[in-house]
Order: C-alpha cells, then structure tokens, then sequence
C-alpha cells in the first residue's frame, strides 16, 4: 500500500487522504480541503520556506544535526583534501568526477575564457574608486548578459556549455579587476601557465615582475576555500538562482540575482562582517563584555549559527585546519587569539548550546582571507567564486526538470478587504 497521510478536518469531519513520497506531500494536494466547493483550498504557510523543499536535487547533501555535507555523495572533506576547485565544479555540473581527457579539456576551455571583453572593462572602469568590489561583481555579472546574447537560448545545451565555461573561467577576473579598480592598480591579463587559483592571485597581486608565481600553500588554501564555498543545496542565493532562472532568465541575469542574495550579511557577507566584528572585539580579553552584549540582544555573533546546521559546520573544521597552514607562511593573525576565545566561550554558554549556535563556514573564512592581504570588502566576492559552480550546477538541474514551471509562491492577504478611493481633501 501507498503512503499515505491522513488529514481530518474538523470544519467540515471529512477526511483526507494525501500521498506521502519522500517523507514529503505535496503542498498542491492540500487544495482539495475546502469547506466550500467555492473555497481556493487549503495553502501552507511557510515564511522563509523553513520546511518546503522546493525541487528534488541530486547535487548536494546536508545532514545539519550530524554535521554532513557531501557534493554528489562525497564527503566534503575529501573533495577539499584531494580535489581541485575546476574538478569538483565539474563534479557539480555534471554529476561525476571527470576523468583525465574530460578534466584536460575542461581547464582547456576555462583557460581560453578568462579574458574580459576589452569594452567590459570599460563598463567596470566607470564605478566610482570606493565602490564595494560585491557592487561591482554582481553588477558586471549582469552586464555580461549585453555581451552574450545568444545565452538567452536555455534550451540549447551547446551554449548552456558555453556560457557555464564563461561564468565559471570570468568569475575570477572580475573579481580580480573589481579589487584592482578599487585599489587605482591596472588590470592584469591572464597567465595560462598558471592554475585556475593561482592565476587569479596572478590577476590580483601581480606588480611589475615579468612573471608572478603564487605561493603554493596560499594558492591550495584559496582553491580549498573555492571547495568548500561550492554548493550548498537551497539556500538563499541559490533559491534566487533557481527562481529567476525559473522565468526562462539569461544564466548571467539569474547569476547576477542570485550574487545580489549572497552579498547580505545574513548569507555571503557575513564573513566580512566576522572581520569588522573580531576588529570591533580588539583583543580576547574583550570577548566576554561582547558575548555578554550579544546574549542581550545587542547584535548577532556573526560566523555562529545556521539555518540548517545544528551542530559544527564540517566545513568550518577544514577552515580551521587550513588556516593553520596559512598562517605559516604568512604568519600568525592575532585577530585569531579573539576569534578562538570566542568560539571557546560561546561553546560553554548556555544561550549558544541551547540554540544549537556553532561555527560556521565563515567564521575563520575571513582570518584567512585577511592573512593572505584581501580586505573584508573582498571576502564576499571570493565566496561568489566558488559558488558560481554550485549556482550554475543547481540552474542546470532546474532546466533538466521535468516539474519545472516558473515560480511563484502564493499569500495570506491580511490587508483591507475594498475601500472607495478617498479624493486628497477628504483623507
Ligand atoms: N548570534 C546570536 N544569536 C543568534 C545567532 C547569532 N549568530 N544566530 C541565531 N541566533 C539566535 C536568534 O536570536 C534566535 O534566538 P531566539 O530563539 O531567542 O529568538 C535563535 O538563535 C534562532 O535564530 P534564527 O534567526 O531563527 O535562526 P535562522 O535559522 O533563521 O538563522 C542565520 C540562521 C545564519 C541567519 C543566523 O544564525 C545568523 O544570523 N547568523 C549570523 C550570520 C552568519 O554567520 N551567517 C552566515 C551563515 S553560513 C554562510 C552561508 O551559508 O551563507
């Protein structure tokens, strides 16, 4: 026999039988509750979608109370341990690790583009010198759409491949360029010798020798970072990636939307606002009074807590690690003293353990990134990144869905019933 659930309502003593797939129902099938024939039927209300599963994904899974995340059913901390970034973007694309000849000519095609149209460097040249390198990012996303017309046609999987290849291998210039704009340094062209990371540090960091060769633990930390920031199901600014990619949108409009949802500081710009917090803390025998003022309700403890982890994040434990190795070579930032008082304090209170309030990803994040000379204004724009893969992966499977429609979620309409227009004089 099928699953089912079976719902009494007591307006009207008729019962319900609704099927059960998944451990899920189907929130269309609670329509037919009505108390009237004349009714709409039955809705659910779920103001930010805390238990609605709005599409069936095979790319990532959590288990926030075990702390699991695995990409396509690998454990996250063997994809940052042995993976690269261009690999497991692949992986998250299309479904497998590739092998060696699809790897080759994956980077091959990152690699021939890289380079920004010389007129959307134009475009990027006229923000004015302190504008916020995620401004830039998402904006310059968007504008890639002017340039590439034909990714209007979703429906053809030759240009899907084409412009995934764009998004992916441009990401890191314009970020690159964004950081240089704001720091009046010129733009940097590519070097195709070097990895798809080590090349960005290249665009970013470059002066005027004739070659720039990136250090190599920096470089693996930052193409660990890119892991680790890959996909993370439907959060925030991948439900936008799918909701505007659900209108038939360019990949680069959706894109753009869905970097405008990571760059709040509840979402993607919470590791710059760790920074800015740590900086605020000064000094580790500050971080009682501060955890103190947060327990009253004076600000969140940002980079703790998550929406679907209830345990510590697993990619906040690589972070970790990671940042070790960092600051090896670039030496020690004494903002950790700060954040590891933080953590250790915040893990003994009861406010934090009773809310189930851990690390998460961007709670050493930005140490890191702040080690290896990125300011905070940067830290959500290498997030974007790295999510660009997960991004295109998840508009990927959105096209591919056979339940596809274009998005639209209903109301409770709690406003006045009618009013009779009331002219100026009379209100
Ligand atoms: N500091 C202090 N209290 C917190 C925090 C925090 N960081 N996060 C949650 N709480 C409290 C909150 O006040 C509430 O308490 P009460 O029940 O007494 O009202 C309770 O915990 C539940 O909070 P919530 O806002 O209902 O939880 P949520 O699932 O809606 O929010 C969150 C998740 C990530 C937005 C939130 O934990 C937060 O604001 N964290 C700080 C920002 C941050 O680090 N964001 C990065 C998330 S990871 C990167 C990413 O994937 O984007």
């Amino acid at each position: 026999m099928a699953d089912t659930l079976t719902i009494t309502d007591n307006r009207t003593g008729k019962q319900y039988e609704i099927p059960v797939t998944d451990d899920t129902i189907r929130a269309a099938d609670l329509r037919q509750i009505k108390v009237d024939p004349d009714d709409f039927g039955m809705m659910s209300y779920d103001p930010a979608f805390l238990n609605t599963a709005s599409c069936r994904s095979a790319i990532t899974f959590i288990d926030g109370d075990k702390g699991i995340l695995r990409y396509r059913g690998y454990p996250i901390e063997q994809l940052a341990e042995h993976g690269t970034f261009i690999e497991i973007a692949y992986l998250l694309i299309y479904g497998d690790l590739p092998i060696s000849t699809e790897l080759a000519e994956w980077k091959d095609e990152l690699s021939q583009h890289v380079m920004l149209h010389e007129n959307i460097k134009k475009f990027m040249e006229g923000f004015r010198y302190d504008a916020h390198p995620m401004g830039i990012f998402l904006s310059t996303v968007g504008a890639l759409s002017t340039f590439y017309p034909q990714a209007k046609d979703i429906d053809d999987p030759v240009s899907r491949r084409l412009q995934t290849i764009r998004l992916i291998a441009k990401a890191p210039s314009i970020a690159a360029y964004a950081y240089r704009h704001s720091a009046g340094k010129p733009y940097v062209y590519p070097d195709s010798e070097l990895s798809y990371t080590g090349n960005f540090l290249n665009q970013l960091y470059k002066r005027t020798e004739p070659v720039y060769r990136p250090d190599p633990v920096l470089e693996r930390a930052l193409d660990v970072l890119f892991i680790l920031h890959a996909d993370h199901e439907q959060n925030c600014s991948t439900s936008a990636m799918r909701n505007i990619g659900s209108s038939n949108a360019d990949p680069y409009s959706s894109l753009a939307g869905a970097a405008a949802a990571l760059y709040g500081p509840l979402h993607g710009g919470a590791n710059e606002a760790v920074l800015r917090m740590l900086t605020k803390i000064g000094t580790a025998d500050q971080v009682p009074a501060f955890v103190e003022s947060v327990k009253n309700g004076k600000g969140r403890l940002m980079g703790f807590g998550h929406r679907v982890y209830k345990s510590y994040d697993p990619r906040a434990k690589v972070i970790k690690a990671t940042a070790n190795q960092v600051f090896e070579v670039t030496g020690r930032n004494p903002l950790l003293d700060v954040a590891l008082e933080l953590e250790r304090i915040a893990l003994e209170d009861e406010y934090f353990v009773s809310r189930k309030l851990y690390p998460n990803v961007d709670f050493y994040s930005g140490l890191i990134y702040q080690a290896m000379g990125f300011d905070p204004s940067m830290f959500p724009v290498l997030f974007a990144i790295g999510r660009t893969a997960g991004w295109i992966a998840q508009w990927e499977e959105l096209l591919g869905d056979e339940a596809r429609k274009i998005a639209r979620p209903r109301q409770v309409y709690v406003g006045e019933l009618i009013r009779d227009y009331v002219t100026m004089g009379d209100r």
